[in-house]
Order: C-alpha cells, then sequence, then structure tokens
C-alpha cells in the first residue's frame, strides 16, 4: 500500500545541513496498522511528511496505492492539481488536533470537503455521518473550546477521513491525552482500520500502542529505519530490540559466572513444560528471574528470564535444547548485566553472535 525506496531529506538552513532522512526503504502492507517507533529525532514525523509530500523529499520515491507521489509532485513548491488529488485520499491526523477554533465541529470536518469543491449538501451528510462514526454525533454544532482533548481527537480523525482516504496517518495522536483516553481513540483507529479497510500509520513513543494496536512496526535512529517488520515476526527476531522493548523481562543474575537467557514463548510452545524438561535432561538447576505473559500483536506470548549455572560456553547444549523446541532465545551478555545503580533494571545487551 506505502513503498518507500531510498528516502532521504536533508534540511538545509544557511550553511548548516541535517539529514533527518537516510535512505529510507519502508513497505506498509494493505489494511495493516504500522507503528513508527524512534527516540525524539529519530526523523519520523519528517518520514510521516514525506508520505504524503507534505515534506518534499530530497531524493527517493514514495508509493501510495500504486501512485508514484514523487513523480506527481515534479519540481514545482506548490502542490500541483494531480498531487493535490492523490493526497485527498491520504488522511493525516496530528499531536494537537489542529481544529480551527471560530468553526463549529462540523464545519471543521467539513473544511477538506469544500477545499475539494463538493457542495454544501453533500458536506453536510458526510460530516454528520463521520462524527456519528466517531461516536460525536450530538456534538456536530458544538465549538472546538467545549471540547475534551479526546473529543477533539476524535474530531481530528473525522476530517481526517473526509476525503475517503485510503490511507491514514497519526503524529502522536495520542501524547497529548491521558491513559484512559487514549486507550479509546487507540480503539477508534483499530475500529476504522477493520471496519473501512484502512491502512494507518501511527508514530508513537509508547511501547502499548505498539502492543495494542499495531500488525507490524519499525524502529528508527538517526533517520534510518534499524528494525522492521510484522510485530510477531520482531518477538521471534534474535536480538531484536524492538522486541525487547515491548516486551521487557527484568531480573539480576544471582552471581558471576552464570548463564542468564531470555526464553521468548509464542504458539504451542507457550503450552508444554519445555523448562522442566530441560532441567530434567541435562541435569541442571535453573533459576526463573523474571516472568511475564502478555498479548502483542493480539498474539498470546510469554517472555521469560532464566539463569544456568557456569559460564556460556558450558551451556551450549541446553541453550540448543531450548531453541530446537521452536523457542526463541536470545543470550545476556554477562558483562553488561550489572545494573547501574539508580537505574531501574534495564534489559542487559544481548549477544547477538551467540543468539543466531
Ligand atoms: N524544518 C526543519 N528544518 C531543519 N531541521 C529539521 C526540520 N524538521 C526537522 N528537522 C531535524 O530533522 C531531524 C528529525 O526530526 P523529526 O523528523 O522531527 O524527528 P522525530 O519526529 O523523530 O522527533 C531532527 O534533527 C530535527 O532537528
Ligand atoms: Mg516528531
Amino acid at each position: 500500500m506505502i513503498t518507500t525506496t531510498g528516502l532521504t531529506k536533508v534540511y538545509r538552513s544557511g550553511d548548516r545541513e541535517v539529514t533527518a532522512l537516510d535512505g529510507v526503504d519502508l513497505h506498509v502492507r494493505e489494511g495493516e496498522v504500522y507503528g513508527v517507533l524512534g527516540q525524539s529525532g529519530a526523523g519520523k514525523s519528517t518520514l510521516i511528511r514525506c508520505l504524503n509530500l507534505l515534506e518534499r523529499p530530497t531524493s527517493g520515491t514514495v508509493t501510495v496505492a500504486g501512485t508514484d507521489l514523487t513523480a506527481l509532485a515534479g519540481r514545482k513548491e506548490r502542490a500541483g492539481a494531480a498531487l493535490r488529488a492523490a493526497r485527498s485520499h491520504i488522511g493525516m491526523v496530528f499531536q494537537h488536533f489542529n481544529l480551527l477554533s471560530s468553526r463549529t465541529v462540523q464545519d471543521n470536518v467539513e473544511l477538506p470537503l469544500e477545499i475539494l469543491k463538493v457542495d454544501r449538501r453533500e458536506r453536510a451528510r458526510k460530516a454528520l455521518e463521520l462524527l456519528d462514526l466517531v461516536g460525536l454525533a450530538d456534538k456536530a454544532k458544538a465549538y472546538p473550546a467545549q471540547l475534551s482533548g479526546g473529543q477533539k481527537q476524535r474530531v481530528g480523525i473525522a476530517r481526517a477521513l473526509a476525503g475517503d482516504p485510503k490511507v491514514l496517518l497519526s503524529d502522536e495522536a495520542t501524547s497529548a491525552l491521558d491513559p484512559e483516553t487514549t486507550r479509546s481513540i487507540l480503539q477508534l483507529l483499530r475500529d476504522l482500520n477493520r471496519q473501512l479497510g484502512l491502512t494507518i500509520v501511527l508514530i508513537t513513543h509508547e511501547m502499548d500502542v505498539v502492543k495494542t494496536i499495531c500488525d507490524s512496526a519499525a524502529l528508527m535512529k538517526g533517520g534510518r529505519v534499524v528494525e522492521s517488520g510484522t510485530v510477531a515476526g520482531l518477538l521471534a527476531t534474535p536480538g531484536s530490540e524492538l522486541a525487547r522493548e515491548l516486551f521487557p523481562v527484568g531480573g539480576e543474575p544471582s552471581g558471576d559466572g552464570r548463564t542468564v537467557v531470555d526464553v521468548t514463548f509464542h504458539g504451542s510452545a507457550a503450552t508444554r513444560p519445555v523448562i522442566s524438561e530441560l532441567s530434567r535432561t541435562y541435569n541442571v538447576d535453573i533459576s526463573i528471574l523474571g516472568a511475564a505473559m502478555d498479548t502483542v500483536g493480539g498474539k498470546q506470548v510469554g517472555r521469560m528470564r532464566i539463569e544456568l549455572p557456569g559460564p556460556f560456553e558450558e551451556n551450549v547444549v541446553p541453550i540448543g535444547f531450548l531453541r530446537e523446541q521452536g523457542l526463541q532465545v536470545d543470550v545476556a551478555d554477562a558483562a553488561d548485566t550489572d545494573t547501574p545503580t539508580g537505574a531501574t533494571a534495564p534489559a542487559p545487551t544481548l549477544r547477538k553472535d551467540a543468539a543466531k
């Protein structure tokens, strides 16, 4: 549905250059909810603004629903008719809602339809239908100042849907909202994704958002996508940073010279007594340092941090056994498991070499 190839954006101000995007290849499938994660300054907003060409990429291409937007844009500063038409099929939701305070809720939702020169009666019909869809049928005549944050964002979503978009882009739509309102807005986005078959790309810095509604996710760092894939696939990728952040397990090793292993269970492996089999087969004592069960990407997943006696070299065979059972096993690097004082038990650095 959305494909970018070699997407690059360099901001120039005076003689300074900032490379906000550095060769991003993104692939978002039709009908999925795709989360973009990363720290502040990673390039997330630039990426999403390049997807509808609100920001002109310096190089690379953006294709949405089979249309090469970068080709439509040409070299002109202002968007031409063809680009504007293509863009009307891409809705955008903003962190700070961006509603016009002098217009009623209904008139805010009608705004994009006015720009598309839809006639007055059809505009009103469409706006009321959308307000009903987002649960605000009774607020049509209210003004933004009379609404709560969550209601304002619902108006923002209704407005983004006015042009019957196939794609919805959302830049931290819930980060100005309290946790409960966040949940209800996320549920709304998930419902719209299902009901309308809407493809959604959302930027967030909250892992919970990804767990709750995303099918796929990408992690950005320094203008690049460093990890991407389906949430289930990421969880099954040894050493995945996203998987570890999505599903942290705490627990400190009980002493030196032991091997700490993070085991992820999903699918049928979750229901077999693998740990007791391991203990019996190799006659090893296993300590459980931490464990959690959660639903990620709509599937039940378990993760456990266990400790085996002896260094990694002595545990190659038992670790191999776990992998043969179809479990994902990440071996923590003993040197990195020490928690700095005051820190809240960060996950140890994982040995990617050992984890393969
Ligand atoms: N209009 C701009 N002019 C110059 N630099 C910018 C502009 N917008 C963003 N940047 C820079 O590009 C980088 C990526 O920014 P941004 O895409 O906003 O990241 P994020 O949304 O992940 O926080 C940052 O270094 C930021 O300072
Ligand atoms: Mg941003």
